[in-house]
């Protein structure tokens, strides 16, 4: 099972979580979403996770994302386990976990979603759900994945640079070249003639010279997001 492809609807499941039954769909109404999951709940590398995601959480409702996590276990240890997680974070001013953790008891959702790991097993010899980021476009459509083993640690500052490059490029005809920051040059995309792309880039294309002759390699400033 291929599990979730880019542009595909992420279904509209229903789930217990920390703040009561969620529909996902509802839950993240207009608003792109970040779902991602976890392990298990009281272990090392999730907790990491989870505290950064925290701390980072005004920057993903600056940029219009809900964030929401799933790990196996029940909501009463995810209620326990987020005081530990805010404890982590030594951050007196964050007194309440500031997003839902869906419960997964029974891996349904993982399972559904395409979110195990093989090579990781719980002490029934049960595959753990592995660490999975599905960013969601408002039209609920999925517009990035990520897929990492139950044993390597996922990097939330990383997320938040995609979720400017998407929705940058949702709403500008341009791509973000390797180890892009908002504000750094873009790249102008193969599918615009050059007479297009003089006008849809008033600020100027830059064309790189290569030995093949091609003028493929062409930058723009980045233009201004509306709204
Ligand atoms: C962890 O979160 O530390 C973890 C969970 C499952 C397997 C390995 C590490």
């Amino acid at each position: 099972m291929p599990g979730l492809l880019l542009g595909d609807v992420v279904p509209d499941f229903e789930a217990n979580t920390t703040i009561g039954p969620i529909r996902l769909h509802q839950f993240l109404s207009d608003s792109w979403g970040i779902l991602f999951s976890h392990p298990r709940d009281y272990t090392p590398v999730c907790t990491t996770e989870l505290g950064r995601a925290a701390t980072l959480c005004p920057e993903f409702t600056k940029r219009n994302v809900k964030m929401i996590a799933l790990s196996v276990d029940s909501i009463e240890e995810h209620h326990g386990w987020s005081k530990d997680i805010l404890a982590y974070n030594n951050d007196e001013s964050v007194t309440e976990f500031p997003f839902p953790i869906i419960a997964d008891d029974n891996r349904e959702l993982a399972v559904e979603l395409g979110m195990l790991d093989p090579d990781e097993k719980d002490h029934t010899g049960m595959p753990v759900t592995a660490r999975c980021v599905f960013i969601i476009g408002p039209d609920k459509r999925l517009k990035l994945s990520l897929l990492y083993p139950a044993t390597t640690g996922r990097n939330f500052d990383e997320i938040l640079r995609v979720i400017d490059s998407l929705q940058l490029t949702a709403q500008k005809r341009v791509a973000t070249p390797v180890n892009w920051k908002p504000g750094d040059r873009v790249m102008v995309p193969p599918n615009i003639p050059e007479e297009e792309a003089k006008c849809l880039f008033p600020a100027g294309v830059f064309t790189k010279e290569l030995p093949s002759g091609r003028k493929y390699l062409r930058y723009t400033q980045q233009p201004q997001m509306s709204g």
